[in-house]
């Protein structure tokens, strides 16, 4: 059960008002809102112990290493993964990149193929057209259902023995259906390729289990689970890992170099993080991370999917509304008002409190797919509550009338 009376502790963001409710925001899917824990670990690094780590021998710099190294350990803990297998990085984009050039790039030859779908998100499809041109193998892609789904049948008539990689969002950023890496992984392995998956919309929503899944790499982003901009991780097989070559070199990321250009790279993950690593970032998201934990995997996406299911059911209800992702399992909810430009819709629904995001969601292929040029997308959170889609649903009644409706 998630306490809403806590939530407006924690989240002092929440008690904003907009209009005459609170601020509706359906955004959660770009980003999402920070508790004071995670502001406040922010804060007791700068104010406490704000030292560099790995480098400095004196008190506060010890603390900053363990408590940078214990981040490490409870985003581990929190993915079933083994320490040394969590890379801190920016953020999804930057892991993906990281996979595509240190090992793609290392590993693909011409004859090779990458699987990817028309649903994802663009950080999962520009690395893979990259390093696929200089290496000049192919990108396919894994047809979707009618819906848009993927399914592993279709993964499985799209693989053969060329193909090397498997590149997923466990869900997509704009469809928001689940896909079942679990079986898809079995499948890509069968055929002795490896599976990225884009953790992007999953991990904050719900428990991920790296083992179980048996997936090879995982990435996802700190700040749309309730932690800072800027910090993200790469999961990664270690012996995979073991094998990458990193993107970046510079210090504390390297055992010795010398003037004949001999570099010997640390292990994992300290060969990926050159330069000063990301402190309050990764100090941050741990702090998130055992806040989702408190809260519960399991109550945040109970909680998700009945809130879905009453939004969709109230959305359906209304004829100037099209839904483009009624299905799907995900607090994503993807759609338009008939005759209404979204970014207008957008527009309008920003003059009632409430704010979602319009555009094309950085999933500019799928476009087509659908068959429109621009969608709306609601994308929920644990901290919303029935209120804050009936303040939708109301708005959305009253959408096709936009222009008027911003008056009344
Ligand atoms: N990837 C984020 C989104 O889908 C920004 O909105």
């Amino acid at each position: 059960m998630i306490n809403y009376e806590k939530l407006l502790h924690d989240f002092p963001i929440l008690n904003n008002k907009m209009q005459n409710h609170r601020l509706v925001y359906l955004d959660n899917a770009a980003t999402s809102f920070k508790p004071t824990i995670v502001l406040d670990a922010i804060k007791d690094y700068y104010e406490n112990y704000c030292a560099n780590t790995h480098r400095g021998d004196y008190d506060i710099a010890h603390k900053a290493d363990v408590k940078y190294d214990e981040s490490r350990e409870i985003i581990a803990k929190f993915l079933n993964a083994n320490k040394n297998e969590i890379v801190f990085t920016a953020g999804t984009s930057m892991s993906i990149n990281m996979i595509a050039y240190g090992y793609a790039l290392q590993n693909l030859k011409a004859d090779d193929e990458i699987l990817i779908t028309e649903a994802e998100h663009a950080s999962n499809v520009l690395p893979w057209f990259s390093v696929a041109k200089e290496i000049g193998c192919t990108i396919k892609y894994i047809p979707l259902t009618k819906e848009g789904r993927l399914t592993p049948e279709n993964v499985k008539s799209a693989m053969n023995s060329h193909t090397k990689i498997v590149a997923i969002a466990q869900v997509t950023n704009v469809l928001g259906y689940y896909v079942d890496i679990k079986t898809i992984a079995k499948i890509v392995h069968e055929f002795n390729a490896i599976i990225v998956v884009d953790g992007a919309q999953s991990v904050p929503h719900f428990k991920v289990d790296v083992k179980d899944l048996d997936c090879d790499f995982l990435s996802f982003s700190g700040h749309k689970m309730c932690g800072p901009t800027g910090i993200g991780v790469m999961y990664g097989k270690y012996q995979l890992l073991k094998e990458m070559i990193p993107l970046m070199s510079g210090g504390g990321m390297n055992a010795r170099f010398n003037t004949c250009g001999e570099v010997t790279l640390l292990l994992p993950p300290q060969k990926f993080e050159a330069g000063t690593q990301n402190i309050e970032g990764a100090i941050g998201l741990a702090a998130a991370i055992q806040y989702l934990n408190e809260i519960g995997m399991d109550n945040i996406e109970k909680h998700e999917t009945e809130l879905r299911k009453y939004a969709i059911s109230e959305l359906k209800k209304l004829d100037n509304i099209i839904i483009y992702n009624e299905t799907a399992e995900s607090g994503i909810i993807t759609f338009n008002v008939k005759n209404v430009f979204a970014q207008d819709a957008a527009t309008y629904f920003n003059s009632k409190g409430i704010c979602v995001r319009s555009g094309q969601h950085c999933a500019k292929i799928l476009m087509d797919f659908l068959g429109t040029v621009a969608t709306i997308r609601a994308s929920l959170y644990f901290y919303n509550t029935r209120e804050d889609i009936d303040a939708f649903i109301d708005a959305c009644k009253k959408a096709g009338d936009f222009l008027d409706a911003y008056f009344n």
